[in-house]
């Protein structure tokens, strides 16, 4: 499987990525980034250094520092840290891996030189995506599948995370999470809905690290200051393995039970980022809503299996 990742790592950035590395049926083409857990400088800074770290071969590639709508937001360092790794030391480092050129042309590119071939994984404000389809339509028809963590759409009672109705990467840039909702590319959307059926517990990410070998110590530290906001904000013992899910999804979409529709988000105004879903099955809809593709959104998800399965890669050699 041809896999594009777009992120903003941040710590379950990581995790994502550390779990990614670890499957030898994905080819890696490139670890492009984007602004969100962190400014851009700094989350390119924790591609490279996670990329050194898990030893990874493909290449990172800078991508949008500001959003399509034009609106700045502050940095999530209550979750993520002011380095968006949980404030673990990061040594100085040079650009080795650091592909020139912007990520909007690589992802042009790569899905024109493998047609229907590639998977984009997306876990971070959808901006290089909206962005590579605005200069190049036709890569809609090229991707094989579009796979996001981002938005809730109020299954299982779950609103949002960042305002009561928004998810944090379709807050941060809602122009262009609708634009990708709206263009007729398959995407799959792994929300909140399913994510906070998520929770790797602290016992849960103790085993993880003692297993994780020479990456248990950077999972331990970085997972520590994630399970600490955890704790302060929802009384939590555990963090959500938000990122890693649209992982599994790509290879396990058995696991998950989805519905069919068209999605919109809003654009401004006080719901700004929510995401809204007209399920298939209900027929016509309202002239507003005309056009808008079906899409998938992840709605129920086996838990228990996944938190399975990602421990049993993350240990992997
Ligand atoms: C999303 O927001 C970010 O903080 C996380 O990395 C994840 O992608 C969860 O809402
Ligand atoms: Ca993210």
């Amino acid at each position: 499987m041809k896999v594009i990742f777009d992120t903003d790592p941040g710590i379950d950035d990581a995790m994502a990525l550390l779990y990614l590395s670890k499957l030898p049926e994905v080819e890696l083409l490139g670890i492009t980034t984007v602004v969100g857990n962190a400014d851009i400088a700094t989350t390119t800074r924790n591609a490279l250094f996670l990329r050194r770290e898990f030893g990874i071969s493909a290449p990172v590639i800078r991508g949008a520092g500001e959003t399509l709508d034009g609106v700045a937001k502050a940095e999530p360092v209550l979750v993520h840290g002011q380095n968006g790794l949980g404030d673990i030391a990061i040594p100085e480092l040079d650009e080795t891996g650091l592909q020139p050129g912007a990520a909007t042309q690589f992802i042009i590119d790569a899905v024109r030189a493998h047609p229907g071939e590639v998977t984009i994984i997306a876990v971070g404000r959808m901006t290089n995506l909206a962005l590579a389809l605005r200069q190049a339509p036709d890569i809609a028809g090229l991707t094989k599948a579009v796979i996001i963590m981002g938005g809730a759409f109020g299954y299982e009672g779950r609103g949002g995370n960042i305002t009561p109705l928004a998810e944090a990467n379709i807050h941060g840039d809602p122009v262009a999470a609708d634009e990708i909702f709206a263009a007729a590319w398959p995407v799959t959307v792994v929300g909140l809905d399913v994510t906070h059926d998520i929770i790797l517990d602290n016992d849960y990410l103790a085993l993880l690290a003692d297993e994780a070998g020479e990456n248990g110590d950077l999972l331990r530290q970085m997972c520590g200051h994630y399970a600490r906001f955890y704790q302060q904000v929802m009384g939590l013992s555990g963090v959500v393995g938000h990122d890693l899910l649209a992982v599994t999804y790509a290879l396990h979409p058995e696991w998950f039970t989805v519905r069919r529709g068209a999605i919109a988000v809003v654009r401004d105004g006080l719901a700004v980022g929510q995401t809204a879903f007209w399920p298939e099955e209900r027929g016509g809809v309202h002239s507003a809503w005309e056009g808008r593709p079906g899409q998938t959104i992840c709605v129920g998800v086996d838990g228990p299996n996944v938190l399975e399965h990602f421990r049993s890669i993350v240990r992997r050699p």
